[in-house]
């Protein structure tokens, strides 16, 4: 059933918000279980699809999983798993499925993989994911859509990447826990996610250092060195900086809990240079807040610790009616500017060429009928509405939901104007009020 959210602009966002756990993190600690054949339990698991999916990936694997809504955890249990196949089904869903393949070459020495192919952002290739595999000792064929690796043993090698590709990093990793010898990623990326999976794997009895630099080494260990373990996911600081936005794009005030500061120290400096204010208060937890209107700046995207793609179409947003003119440039993906033409329909100035974006900033939006592309192009349509004139719609949810956990009430408990709805004839109403902008409350 189709589902909107509608949105009445122009409250200012006063209160306190609980970062959920980091979606980007525990996809891979779910993966990771694969390795020891064992129980495992995670804590701060946020009720997502894209959890949901892995969870789906895991059980066609044979692990038996469960999840606890009220504790957010998930225990998996990968004793017998009775599987090597992740099918498009679920690959084709989310994309971070495939960082199975590495996990499942590590304990079977065989593994057959859908390949994710495109999406809306990009091209997205797992080409150093594959020569990487290879290195390790793989002997990889790609036929019916499908990456069949097979190995009689994975032999530690050094790899270097081209790019530091979160997703390739954490498969390779993955892969070299159980090799023999000793592999070293160079160029590897730095992502917080990776520090992460690189610490739950210690835990669980590998022997990996230097998560967090360029240069990962990984010491292969035997099987029986893996054990399940007990684990609590890092906060979401993606997550983080759409409530930090919030607060700043309404000019109100509010504290942002359960962060870890130093994961977002680029953006909290940009926030800054806007124009806002942002305390650090507890050791984690922001105060954030914006009597101003903002000032214009220039953000280039970079792998961490540079500013995050994840949270340039948040950016956009805000700067969308800063004060002056902003040039963003989008330096990891080939297409994540989806967010634009709908932000133009909100009255924004934003001029287009490949991956820069040229915005002057307006007075204000206006509320207009928008539809999320993508999870953050999503999530920017939310914080523009938030400040707009007057309503808006937000179709194609399903983006949205793959990576805010209770977006609807946290945003409302915090005095935001905003509803979910789930009927056609209401969805369908809510769509010609919306194009005449009517201003009323919901
Ligand atoms: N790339 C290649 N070949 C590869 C791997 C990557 O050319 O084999 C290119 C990609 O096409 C892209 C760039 O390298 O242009 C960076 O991709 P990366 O592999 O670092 O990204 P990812 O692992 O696919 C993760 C996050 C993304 C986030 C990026 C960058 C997950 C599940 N996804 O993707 O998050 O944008 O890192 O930080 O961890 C999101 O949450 O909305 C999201 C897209």
């Amino acid at each position: 059933m189709a589902e909107q959210l509608i949105i009445s602009g122009g409250n200012q966002l006063y209160g306190e918000v609980s970062i959920s756990g980091a979606k980007n993190a525990v996809l891979k600690l779910m993966a990771a279980t694969i390795l020891a054949n064992d129980v495992t339990k995670i804590y701060n698991v946020p009720e997502l699809t894209d959890v949901s999916i892995m969870v789906s990936v895991l059980e066609e694997l044979g692990a038996k999983t469960s999840y606890d809504k009220t504790e957010k955890s998930v225990v998996i249990d990968t004793r017998n798993l009775t599987g090597i196949i992740a099918s498009y089904e679920f690959v084709s869903r989310m994309r971070a499925s495939f960082i199975v393949l590495g996990a499942l070459v590590g304990r079977c020495k065989e593994a057959i993989v859908a390949l994710p192919g495109g999406c809306a952002i990009g091209e997205r290739r797992v080409d150093f994911h594959i020569r990487g595999l290879e290195s390790l000792g793989a002997s990889i064929k790609i036929e019916n859509g499908y990456v069949h690796a097979h190995c009689e043993k994975l032999q530690g090698a050094d790899i270097y990447l081209d790019i530091p590709s979160v997703g390739a990093t954490e498969n390779l990793m993955l892969a070299a826990v159980l090799a023999e010898g000793s592999t070293r990623i160079q160029n590897a990326a730095q992502e917080p996610e990776i520090v992460d999976l690189a610490n739950f794997l210690n835990v669980m009895g590998a022997d990996i250092s230097g998560a967090g630099t360029s240069e990962i080494i990984i010491n292969g260990v035997k099987p029986e060195s893996l054990h399940g373990i007990e684990y609590t996911t890092i906060p979401d600081r993606i997550e983080a900086g759409t409530y930090m936005a919030a607060f700043i794009a309404t000019q109100g005030k509010g504290i942002v809990r359960n962060v870890n500061p130093s994961h977002l120290t680029f953006y909290t400096s940009k926030l800054t240079q806007m124009g806002a204010t942002i305390k650090l208060i507890e050791p984690n937890a922001f105060e954030v807040s914006c009597n101003q209107r903002l000032k214009a700046l220039n953000i280039v995207t970079q792998p961490y610790p540079g500013f995050p793609t994840d949270l340039q179409s948040l950016a956009m947003a805000l700067l969308s009616v800063a004060e002056g003119v902003s040039i963003i440039t989008e330096s990891l993906y080939e297409n994540r500017f989806m967010q634009v033409p709908e932000l133009r329909k909100m009255g924004a100035d934003i001029h287009q060429e490949r991956n820069h974006a040229l915005i002057k900033g307006v007075d204000k939006l206006s509320g207009a009928n928008l539809k999320a592309s993508d999870l953050r192009a999503g999530a920017a349509l939310v914080l523009a509405a938030l400040m707009a004139d007057g309503f808006s719609t937000i179709d194609q949810l399903h983006h949205i939901d793959r990576g805010y956990e209770l977006l609807v009430p946290k945003l409302r408990a915090i005095g935001a104007d905003i509803k979910r709805i789930n009927n056609e004839s209401d969805v369908l109403v809510n769509k010609l009020r919306g194009n005449l902008n009517g201003t009323t409350k919901i």
